[in-house]
């Protein structure tokens, strides 16, 4: 168990040195195709989370500059009307707008999607990229662990909810959900709010990341007849706001190795505008890429099966019908 858990942290360094970096994205960009980020998306709507900062700031400007109607779900209305300002700006695209929704709360994104599905428009893409890394065990006035609440129960609830709009856009509907590599060093487990002693919000994150990995997985399954397509995936290791704050020192350890919020976003924008036959639901991306979920001898692939029971739990959190 110690070997294994030092493998694969290890493993994760030594991957994530080699390819999560700038110098790892410069090698892999030289299989990339400049026509594969051509398209237009006029009239496509879509939902970015997080997108007044960072990866999902680039990836609510990348659609908008190519034509999408984008809403930026955002916590707080000041940062998020500055970065829709800026945005409209850069791109000149007038279809953006701002939806404020505090992801951490349930009751929230409920009101949310009721208020947004009263619009009653298809939703062609969701892009489920707010997240954090809180290194402090704070709870939320629902009860749950921050980071579980935002990373995990606000990526389920958003999706889940707006699946009856994404239906309507099939067969192109698709869930964009940004994990992170993260998760290469953590297999899923029941334990979701970390009741361990000792909190630890670098490793609850990394729960977090591989319940957003294996929740897309099983979404693919359960909604394969729903003409929606669950793509999960890695920005690699990009020097964003969130993480200028909360990993000061990976940060400066890496400064100028890092990849920009735009590159960051690279594979995000790249997913919602490839043909679905492209790609496969249910899969995790890098770089454009299907990407391995696991590690060699990592033994978190078998961990996976349980997802149901994981599922089971936060429809029961979330006060959904089972
Ligand atoms: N940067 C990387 O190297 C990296 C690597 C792997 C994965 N990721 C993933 O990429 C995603 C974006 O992260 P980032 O690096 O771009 O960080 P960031 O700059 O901190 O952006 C995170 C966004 O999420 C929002 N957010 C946080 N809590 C929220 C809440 N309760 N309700 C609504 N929005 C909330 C933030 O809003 P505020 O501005 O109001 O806080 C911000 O807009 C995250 O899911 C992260 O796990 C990043």
């Amino acid at each position: 168990m110690f070997l294994q858990k030092a493998w694969r942290r290890a493993a994760f360094s030594i991957y994530g040195y080699m390819h999560f970096t700038k110098s790892g994205l410069q090698d892999h960009a030289k299989k990339f195709k400049s026509e594969d980020m051509q398209a237009q998306i006029e009239g496509k709507n879509c939902i970015v989370t997080g997108a007044n900062s960072g990866i999902g700031y680039a990836t609510a400007e990348g659609l908008a500059s190519r034509g999408a109607t984008v809403y930026m779900v955002c916590r707080n209305k000041e940062r998020g009307e500055a970065a829709l300002s800026n945005i409209q700006t850069m791109t000149g695209n007038p279809n953006i707008f701002l939806e404020v929704c505090d992801l951490s709360s349930v009751s929230d994104i409920k009101s949310f999607a009721s208020r947004f599905s009263s619009k009653d428009q298809p939703l062609h893409i969701l892009v489920n990229n707010a997240g954090l890394i809180e290194h402090n065990r704070v709870t939320t006035s629902e009860g749950l662990e921050l980071n579980f609440a935002v990373n995990v129960v606000g990526t389920y609830a958003m999706t889940e909810l707006m699946l009856p709009l994404m239906e309507k856009a099939a067969p192109d509907a698709r869930v964009i959900t940004v994990s992170s590599g993260g998760m290469y060093t953590s297999p899923l487990t029941n334990d979701l709010q970390f009741s361990e002693a000792n909190f630890d919000g670098t490793l609850q994150y990394s729960r977090n990341k591989r319940v957003q990995v294996a929740l897309t997985e099983k979404w693919a399954e359960m909604y394969s007849n729903k003409g929606i397509g669950f793509y999960s995936m890695h920005p690699g290791w990009a020097d964003t706001p969130g993480v200028t704050k909360s990993l000061p020192g990976f940060s400066k350890a890496l400064s100028g190795k890092l990849r920009t919020n735009e590159e960051g976003a690279d594979t995000v924008v790249w997913l919602a505008l490839q043909p679905k036959e492209k790609l496969v639901s249910g899969a995790f991306y890098f770089d454009r890429a299907e990407a391995t979920k696991h590690f060699p001898l990592a033994g978190t692939a078998g961990s996976h099966a349980i997802i149901n029971s994981i599922i089971d739990s936060l429809r029961s959190l979330c006060k959904f019908a089972p």
